[in-house]
C-alpha cells in the first residue's frame, strides 16, 4: 500500500491514536476510477492500456527508422483509423467509450455560465468526428430548440438514436459536412497534420449557413503554452503531443500554430478562452 499512498491513489489514516492500526480512504483523484462516479475516467483507462495501444511505446526505435507513418503503423502493420473501423469491433468500442468519458469531463465546464454563452443564438450546429454523441446530446438538452446533428463514420454511428433535437449522420468530413450556423470539431484536429486539417476547416468553412460574426466553428483542443513550464498539466499536453504524433501523425498546436492553421485556411478572425478543464481550450474561429 505504501506506493498506492505515495501515488496519491489512497490517503492512510490512523484509527485511533494509540492503535497501529490504519486505514484507507480513496482521494478525490481515485474516486475518478470508480465505474459508477459520473465522471469516471476508467474506459479511459482501459483503451490506453489495451496490448494495441501499449505496443507502439516498445517500436519508437524500428519507427525512427523505418519511414512508417507513425509508431502505432509499426507495432500494429496499420493505420490507427484503418484499424478502428477494421472488424474488432471490440476495439471500437473500447475506443468510442474512452472518447465518451474524456468528453464528459468537459462537457460540463463548456455548458457551464462561462461558456455557455458561445452557443447562444445558434440554431443548428454539427459535431463533426462526434463520436457517439455525448457533447451533442448534452448540447441538445440544453439549447432544447437548436437542431443537433453528429456526423461520424459509418462503423460509430450506425444505429444509433437521435430524438427531436439530435440526429445521427454517416460521413467523412474530408468530402462534405452537413450545412448548420456552428461546426463544433473538439478533439478532432490534435489528430491531423496541417494539410489534413486545413481541409476538414476548408469543409467547415463551406458548412457554415450564418452570416456575418456569428457563425463559426467551435474548436475544443489544447493550446500548448511556447515556454516550459513545471507543471502537471503543461507535462500532460507534452505527453499528449508525444501520442498524437506516434499514433496518428498529429499534434497538440500552440497558439502560434493555431493561427498559423486559422488564417491559412481563410478565416477572418479567432477567439481563445483558456484552460477549459486545465488541459484543453475553447477557440472560437470565424469566417
Ligand atoms: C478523437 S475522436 C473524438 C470524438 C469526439 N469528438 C470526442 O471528443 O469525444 C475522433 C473522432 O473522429 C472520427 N473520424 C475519424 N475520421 C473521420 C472522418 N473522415 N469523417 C468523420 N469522422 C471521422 C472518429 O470516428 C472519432 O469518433
Amino acid at each position: 500500500m505504501r506506493v498506492m499512498v505515495h501515488s496519491q491513489f489512497f490517503s492512510q489514516h490512523n484509527v485511533s491514536e494509540r492503535e497501529e492500526e490504519v486505514e484507507y480512504a480513496l482521494t478525490n483523484t481515485s474516486q475518478l476510477l470508480l465505474k459508477n462516479h459520473p465522471m469516471s475516467v476508467t474506459p479511459m483507462l482501459h483503451y490506453v492500456l489495451d496490448p494495441i495501444m501499449t505496443k507502439p511505446w516498445n517500436h519508437f526505435s524500428d519507427w525512427f527508422k523505418n519511414g512508417d507513418a507513425t509508431a502505432f503503423e509499426t507495432a500494429n502493420g496499420i493505420l490507427f483509423w484503418d484499424y478502428v473501423s477494421s472488424n474488432d469491433s471490440k476495439f471500437n468500442n473500447l475506443f468510442n467509450d474512452a472518447m465518451a468519458s474524456d468528453t464528459q469531463f468537459v462537457t460540463n465546464s463548456l455548458l457551464n455560465e462561462k461558456c455557455k454563452g458561445v452557443f447562444i443564438g445558434l440554431e443548428s450546429l454539427v459535431d463533426v468526428g462526434g463520436g457517439t454523441g455525448t457533447m451533442a446530446k448534452a448540447i441538445a438538452k440544453s439549447f432544447p430548440l437548436m437542431q443537433c446533428t453528429v456526423l461520424d463514420l459509418p462503423h460509430v454511428v450506425a444505429g444509433l438514436q437521435g430524438n427531436e433535437n439530435l440526429k445521427y449522420v454517416e460521413g467523412d468530413m474530408f468530402k462534405a459536412i452537413p450545412p448548420a450556423d456552428a461546426i463544433l470539431l473538439k478533439s478532432i484536429l490534435h489528430d491531423w497534420n496541417d494539410e489534413e486539417c486545413i481541409k476538414i476547416l476548408k469543409n467547415c468553412k463551406k458548412a457554415i449557413t450564418m452570416e456575418g460574426k456569428k457563425g463559426k466553428v467551435i474548436i475544443i483542443d489544447m493550446v500548448v503554452d511556447e515556454e516550459n513550464r513545471d507543471d502537471e498539466s503543461f507535462e500532460t499536453q507534452l505527453f499528449f503531443d508525444t501520442v498524437m504524433l506516434a499514433f496518428l501523425n498529429g499534434k497538440e498546436r500552440s497558439k502560434k500554430e493555431w493561427i498559423n492553421l486559422i488564417y491559412s485556411t481563410g478565416f477572418d478572425d479567432y477567439k481563445i478562452t483558456p484552460s477549459l478543464d486545465g488541459l484543453r481550450s475553447l477557440i472560437e474561429i470565424f469566417p
